[in-house]
């Protein structure tokens, strides 16, 4: 990485390792924010219905191609959505189509979870091939039980449902998605290297004051919700760690507006449109800035066995304002910090 203190960072191009680019009129306005920074993206599965085949992926696939401007270079990375029955010889079909993963959502736990895993034992025949095929498995990490906390839903998660798994499951890979806990960095920094984490810049530059602050502010609700400074300081350590454990995933999640200013507002927070300036923010305000490029463009190729990008960005210390909206098919799509400053920005 070449470093010019003060002003600017040059990075190898990066990827984004988790992301929603929904469908339809949408993917016109998310997949080109997404394509202006990052090489590739791994494009989670739940749409309505959810993304459960080799040949659904393969078409949406082309749908996002369709929607990435002419003369960019961005290769989306395609993933199914396990479910009880996804049977197991779907995963060397899988496997075949260049599909990169499986996305495992306890039923009831996020966004379009419905057709979620009511049960991991129902999936264990699927899971063997995964193992087999060197196909990794991508956790949203909540237990979705009524009686616990919903801020002590990842904590749980991990001992109830990961640690079990994990002994299972020796040699599958297991990226556990948007982490927010201290508990989390913990677990993934002392694991094996088959057990890695993805983290969101909104995880980086926030804790759950940001939700109230000043009135219920549904731009900053996402899942697993913001949780407190503390798990907020342990996930900077352990991305500034060195660790190559942890890499960069947006989790950038859009949703209508009137959606999510609403009675039961969804959850999703939408960075893609400055993702990389708002990772950069976090980095430099931990004095962390050269350990942003293996985060953003090393580690994640490292844990999933492909190449690195080729090519590079250019993030100046340039201060803009993102638009209050952009269109959104026939709606209004609010990015966060929409109309606030930000420090960073793409050149
Ligand atoms: C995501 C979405 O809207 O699809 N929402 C979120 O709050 N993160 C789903 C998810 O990643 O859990
Ligand atoms: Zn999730
Ligand atoms: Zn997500």
């Amino acid at each position: 990485m070449s470093k010019d203190k003060t002003s600017s960072i040059t990075l190898t191009r990066p990827d984004d390792w988790h992301l929603h680019v929904r469908d339809g009129a949408a993917l016109q306005t998310v997949v080109p924010h997404t394509a202006a920074q990052f090489g590739r993206a791994i494009i989670m599965p739940n749409l309505k219905p959810p993304v459960t085949s080799a040949a659904q992926a393969l078409e949406y696939k082309a749908r996002i191609l369709a929607a990435t401007p002419t003369g960019t270079e961005f290769e989306p990375l395609m993933t199914l959505y396990l479910t009880d029955n996804l049977p197991p010889d779907e995963i060397q079909r899988a496997k075949e189509a260049g599909v990169v993963a499986l996305k495992l959502y306890p039923a009831g736990a996020t966004t379009n979870s419905d057709a979620g895993v009511s049960d991991l034992r129902k999936t264990y025949a699927t899971l063997e091939a995964m193992q087999r095929e060197g196909l990794p498995l991508l956790v949203h990490g909540e237990v979705t039980s009524p009686d616990i906390d919903l801020f002590d839903r990842e904590a749980v998660f991990i001992d109830q449902q990961l640690i079990p798994l994990r002994r299972d499951f020796p040699g599958l890979k297991i990226v556990m998605e948007h982490i927010t806990t201290r508990e989390a960095a913990q677990y993934v920094a002392s694991a094996d290297s088959f057990t890695a984490a993805t983290v969101t810049a909104h995880h980086l530059l926030y804790n759950r004051n940001a939700i109230f602050m000043g009135g219920i502010r549904p731009h900053y609700y996402c899942l697993p919700v913001l949780k407190r400074e503390t798990h907020r300081q342990a996930l900077i350590q352990a991305v500034t760690s060195g660790s190559a454990k942890f890499f960069l995933g947006t989790d950038s999640a859009p949703h209508p507006a009137h959606l999510k200013e609403h009675a039961t507002g969804c959850a999703g927070c939408y960075t893609a449109h400055a993702a990389m300036e708002l990772y950069a923010e976090a980095f430099d305000a931990s004095g962390a800035l050269d350990k942003l490029e293996a985060f953003a463009a090393f580690n994640g190729p490292a844990f999933y066995g492909l190449p690195r990008n080729t090519g590079s960005i250019t993030l100046q210390r340039q201060s803009w304002t993102p638009p209050e909206s952009f269109a959104f098919g026939d709606a209004e799509l609010k990015p966060l910090r929409s109309g606030e400053a930000l420090p960073w920005r793409l050149v």
